[in-house]
């Protein structure tokens, strides 16, 4: 009788577990021959798997990365997986805003055109400061992605159409952007929702901006992923996490469908500026619908990188 409920316990738990993970897959097959798609961090996670994806639909994809050994793997494994040859690697730091402008100076006077800009690269809830003095994840995550974009704008609109699409997180909605101090670096959690709401607010600002120009912009929740973010902690927490993240976090391959899913679609491209998750459309909470915040963001990281 014991063995009889434990057994129905664990039956029930599992498929609890199943239907909590359920996600829908992107289901368009456009192709993507021609193109030209840049993934920033596609070495890891969620970017390796967007990466791959788009490399097997034809694409010519460049990951931008900070360490040249872990991007020269991940360019082998890409194309071993994709079957696609035209997939290199490109020295990028986005915690350092001379490694950016290098970066893109390079990009410019290599590439022809820019189709899908993935702002994936992203720092976990850490308590750091990048090589210019900002904090760590609103360096990284949004402010290296704001200059990135900026500097490859003209690319994109010569591209047209194309998209822009920013990695932000679910949990944007705990915290409040504030102007007086947006390098704010108390709270590591809270750093990082801070950081993940300036993405959703960067890209509502991009596709105003962008509105009839024929570069679109949206916002990706990827859903809660087994990546590796856990690799800028202790190893007593990395543990944990690894039980954590098998049971309710969802593989790199599922994380990565939101993506493509915005990188292709057609439908999307009504929602420019919107934020997607579990390749849906969703509504934002009202702390990040405001016009004026999303402008004033912009105006002063245009100041914060030497933009205006
Ligand atoms: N995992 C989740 O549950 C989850 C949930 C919501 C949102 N997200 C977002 O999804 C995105 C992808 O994360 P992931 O889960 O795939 O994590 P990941 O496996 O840790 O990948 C992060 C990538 O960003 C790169 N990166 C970090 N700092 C960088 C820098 N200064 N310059 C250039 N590249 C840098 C990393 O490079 P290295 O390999 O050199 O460190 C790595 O390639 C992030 O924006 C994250 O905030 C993730």
């Amino acid at each position: 009788m014991y063995l009889l409920c434990t057994i129905g316990a664990s039956l029930i738990c599992f498929l609890l577990l199943k239907w909590m993970k359920r996600r829908r897959l992107c289901m368009d097959i456009k192709r993507l021959d021609g193109k030209t798609v840049l993934i920033t961090g596609g070495n890891s996670g969620v970017g390796k798997e967007t990466a791959v994806a788009l490399a097997m639909r034809g694409a010519r994809v460049i990951i931008g990365c900070r360490d040249p050994e872990r991007a020269e793997k991940a360019v082998q494994e890409i194309k071993m997986r994709s079957h696609n040859l035209n997939v290199l690697h490109m020295h990028l730091d986005l915690s350092n805003l001379r490694s950016i402008r290098d970066f893109c100076h390079k990009f410019l006077e290599k590439e022809q055109r820019l189709d899908i800009l993935v702002n994936n690269a992203g720092m976990p809830s850490v308590l750091d400061w990048t090589d210019d003095s900002f904090s760590m994840c609103f360096g990284v995550n949004h402010l290296g992605h704001f200059l990135l974009t900026n500097l490859l704008l003209g690319l994109l609109k010569e591209s047209t159409p194309s998209r822009v699409i920013t990695l932000t997180c679910s949990v944007y909605k705990f915290q409040k952007l504030d102007f007086q101090d947006l390098n704010y670096n108390l709270f590591p959690f809270f750093t990082y929702c801070r950081s993940k709401l300036a993405n959703i607010y960067f890209t509502q600002e991009l596709a105003r901006m962008m509105e009839g120009k024929g570069v679109t912009a949206y916002s990706v929740h990827p859903g809660y992923v087994q990546s590796n973010w856990t690799c800028h902690y202790s190893i007593l927490f990395r543990m944990l996490m690894q039980v954590v993240m098998f049971m309710f976090f969802v593989p790199c391959e599922v994380g990565a469908q939101t993506v493509i899913h915005c990188a292709v679609a057609d439908e999307v491209t009504q929602h420019s500026g919107g934020y997607f998750s579990d390749c849906r459309h969703i509504a934002l909470q009202s702390i990040s619908k405001d016009p004026g915040v999303a402008k004033k963001l912009w105006e002063a990281s245009e100041r914060l990188v030497g933009l205006a």
